[in-house]
């Protein structure tokens, strides 16, 4: 039998290079060794205003732009998160199975409620959610970046404290960080991760973005003092942050791509990473607009509801029973 993936994007903005390289691509690379869950997170999204009428719209957006990338539409299990019940019921056991301190510490939570003087309380428990769409389905690995690690470690702990308690219940999950790439970098401010919800779009590359669009963000993007392109996240974030988005795009591993600048001036690289990523996007934007006509985004979610329906449900009422609640 093959081992279980899961994975999740959020609709809270429009997807952006860093989602494509630290999530999507990833599940695109894995889909035939793993048999694959990939859900869109909509009830994370509400842990922040949102308009209704854009996040119905994001929701099918994301799954055209999973299909669009190369994820098979029929070997996966491609749902949304708020059409099955399960999520927020064992979320809630597991709330009760988890610290205040714990929670905390979450780099996310504090990251995001900062400055803010009304603190919502979804988006301190929201890391028990995302434990919860993980463990029902018994996934093996968790593809994310790097900035959801804590959070599959949290997923991690609740099994292992529920399954000491209870006897085994849920798989313990490892996360799947890629070696490379899982941190695309804001173009303004290379300290910090590129990201759907940046207040400057300026700072992102979004994937349905314009073409001229593309090319004047790169062109713009900060670089770093001195000279020479190198790959050293800690003294040139910026130059790295470029060499990475080359790399990524041209399938070069980052040795070569360092070759091929030897020698080359910023405004060099900044000019040949426009290029593959202008290439790359216009034919995944061909293919998304292609999906979106075709009808296929409603037809997969609707076969994965019901499949990921049937295997979330067995878990939780496992989990019911060994808690306590209802009837044996
Ligand atoms: P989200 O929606 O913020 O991001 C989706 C995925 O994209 C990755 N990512 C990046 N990777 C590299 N560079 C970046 N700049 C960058 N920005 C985002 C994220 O790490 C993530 O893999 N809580 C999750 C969604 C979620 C989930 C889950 C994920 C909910 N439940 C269960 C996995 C399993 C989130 O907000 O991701």
């Amino acid at each position: 039998m093959k081992k279980r993936l899961l994975t999740g994007l959020q609709p809270s903005g429009e997807l952006t290079i860093g989602n494509y390289i630290g999530s999507i691509r990833q599940v695109a690379n894995y889909q035939d060794e793993y048999e694959t869950f990939l859900f869109v997170p909509d009830m994370h999204s509400i842990t922040v205003p949102q308009d209704p009428e854009t996040l119905h719209r994001r929701v099918r957006e994301i799954v055209g732009m999973y299909i669009a990338c190369g994820v098979s539409p029929t070997e996966n299990h491609i749902y949304i998160q708020s059409e099955i019940p399960w999520h927020a019921n064992l979320s809630w056991i597991l709330e009760c199975h988890s610290y205040m301190g714990e929670m905390s510490r979450m780099t996310q939570f504090k990251a995001k409620s900062e400055g803010k003087k009304e603190i919502g309380c979804g988006l301190f428990t929201y890391p028990i959610l995302m434990a919860a769409d993980i463990l029902l389905y018994n996934a093996d690995v968790v593809p994310t970046g790097a900035d959801q690690k804590q959070h599959v470690e949290l997923a991690r702990n609740l099994a292992q404290r529920f399954n000491k308690k209870y006897g085994e219940t849920f798989v313990v999950p490892e996360p799947l960080i890629p070696k490379f790439g899982a941190k695309i970098r804001d173009l303004l401010d290379p300290t910090k991760k590129m990201s759907k919800s940046a207040e400057n779009p300026k700072a992102s590359i979004f994937l349905n973005d314009p073409e001229k669009a593309i090319r004047k963000k790169i062109m713009g993007a900060v670089t770093d003092s001195g000279e020479g392109v190198v790959f050293d996240e800690e003294n040139k974030p910026g130059v790295s942050n470029l060499l990475t988005i080359y790399s990524c795009f041209s399938n070069m591993p980052i040795a070569d791509a360092e070759k091929h600048f030897e020698g080359a001036r910023y405004g060099d690289l900044k000019k040949e990473v426009a290029e593959v990523v202008v290439e790359a996007l216009t034919k995944l934007q061909d293919k998304y607009a292609d999906v979106m006509k075709s009808g296929i985004v409603d037809e997969t979610l609707d076969r994965g509801r019901d499949e990921a329906n049937a295997i979330a449900h067995e878990t939780y009422e496992k989990a019911r029973k060994v808690v306590g609640l209802g009837r044996v």
